[in-house]
């Protein structure tokens, strides 16, 4: 009898997980909502992807594509002198376009840091420019009333003790060639050297609100946690950082507080993510076009309407958006990101309510034909996006009795909800069905959107 006690207890610790997780980070579910809950709110970020490459022009990749070698990369740093950095323009366009928060890259793959870190002088202030860009950034956007996060690259195609691998710019096709390439590296020097930099990057910027840390990839001729020494690196965050939000690419899915959101990138999620059967956070980043990097001939831009989707379609699933701009090397934000910046402010001057504190609608509402819902749990409305204008009759399946009043977001003029118009064919509604009439003029919104005062 005691056996089979002891073996159902074994089995119960086992399956609540508590015994299979282990624990980088000692936090109940409710503090991380709370230290979550601005970002949960905000919803909206700007990405930022500078650094040598932009002087390429041709994708933050540049290095590995073109399978340069340091002696031929070595002309970007040469020349890097963006004269017109000015990230208080930067985190103007950003609040102007309706985003809450920003994270730049501190240091991508290519290994420049934009920071003036003691362990390098592959740095920014070793540069023309000679100053350090992330202490402007910060100060910077936090002046403006956004949160600030740091994008640091786990991968270094620059440092000498960083191993070649798959994705290196001189990487190999066969194990003897890595072994070759690979004689003298040491990896261990280079895991001290980014355990340093995370350190200089949570201690000498202030409060630093989200780490976006890219990327493992185990497997052969790959890294991960080991490589990384990713448990290490996460307790210095944390006691370094206790509120900060942390992405998940260090290889530390199974650890509890080894990430604290999920980062589909580039493609549109079809429900809201779940790790162990439970929906988690999660952050989707986007580019205007096909680059991270500012990249001139690359002309993939998505419109307006693309673009309001992605923020509109997130929220509707609980998630944020990131959406990444690629300065050129002379530091600035080309023509065709401005435009597409100041064309999502314009609508989200207006239409932020449905964004903002929204997530995903509670089940019992369908979403109407050609329309996406998000839901303000504090203030309980529903928010319909109309993605394809109706003409007169909007008809919203199941929803009798449960709306109090209708009207567009963008100016608050009502909306009636009455029969459905027509001529020579009786309109039918379901029992359970109400019907909206619409002007037939389409506000001049990209996607307008009707909010709804809930019974
Ligand atoms: C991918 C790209 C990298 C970019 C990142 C942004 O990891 O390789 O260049 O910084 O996505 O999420």
């Amino acid at each position: 009898m005691r056996k089979l006690v002891i073996t159902l207890l074994l089995f119960s610790l086992i399956s609540t997980d508590l015994w299979a997780q282990k624990k980088v980070w000692n936090e109940t579910e409710k503090e991380k909502t709370e230290r979550l809950a601005w970002w949960t709110n905000d919803r909206f970020g700007m990405f930022i992807h500078w650094g040598l490459y932009s002087l390429a022009g041709r994708h933050e990749w540049v290095k590995m594509r073109e399978r340069m070698t340091n002696e031929q990369y070595q002309k970007y740093f040469d020349y890097f002198n963006p004269d017109l950095y000015n990230p208080t323009e930067w985190a103007k366009m950003a609040k102007a376009a309706g985003m809450k928060y920003a994270v730049i890259t501190t240091k991508h793959h290519e290994g420049f840091c934009l920071f003036d870190s003691k362990y390098t002088d592959y740095k920014s202030t070793k540069t023309a420019i000679g100053r350090d860009l992330i202490k402007e950034y910060i100060e910077a956007f936090r002046a403006e009333g956004l949160k600030v996060g740091f994008y640091y690259s786990l991968i270094d195609w620059h440092h000498p003790d960083y191993t070649v691998d798959r994705i290196h710019p001189q990487r190999a096709g066969s194990d003897e060639a890595y072994e070759k390439l690979n004689k003298g590296r040491d990896m261990d020097k280079y895991r001290k050297y980014l355990h340093h930099q995370i350190e200089e990057l949570m201690t000498n910027y202030g409060k630093v609100d989200m780490l976006w840390l890219d990327y493992s990839f185990p497997g052969k001729h790959g890294k991960g946690r080991k490589d990384w020494d990713s448990e290490k690196l996460i307790k210095i965050v944390r006691k370094l950082q206790p509120g900060i939000i942390v992405n998940d690419r260090l290889d530390l899915k199974d650890y509890q507080g080894g990430w604290d959101f999920t980062t589909p990138e580039q493609f549109k999620v079809p429900e809201w993510p779940k790790y162990n059967g439970k929906r988690i956070p999660w952050e989707t980043c986007q580019t205007f076009s096909g680059s991270w990097g500012y990249y001139r001939d690359e002309h993939t831009w998505k419109d307006t309407k693309q673009l309001l989707v992605l923020l509109i379609e997130s929220v509707s699933k609980g998630g944020n958006l990131l959406l990444n701009v690629g300065p050129t090397g002379r530091g600035a934000f080309d023509h065709r990101a401005e435009k597409a910046l100041s064309n999502m402010g314009k609508w989200m001057k207006y239409n932020g309510k449905a964004i903002y504190g929204a997530t995903q609608a509670p089940a019992e509402f369908e979403a109407p034909e050609h329309s996406l819902l998000t839901y303000n749990p504090t203030t309980k409305r529903l928010y319909i996006h109309l993605l394809d204008y109706p003409l007169q009759n909007f008809r919203l399946p199941g929803y009798k009795g449960k709306v109090k009043y209708a009207q567009f977001l963008h100016d608050a003029s009502e909306i009636k909800i009455s029969k459905p118009h027509g001529y020579w064919m009786k309109q039918e509604l379901g029992k359970d069905d109400i019907n909206l009439s619409l002007p037939v003029t389409k506000p001049d919104h990209e996607i307008p959107v009707i909010e709804l005062i809930l019974e």
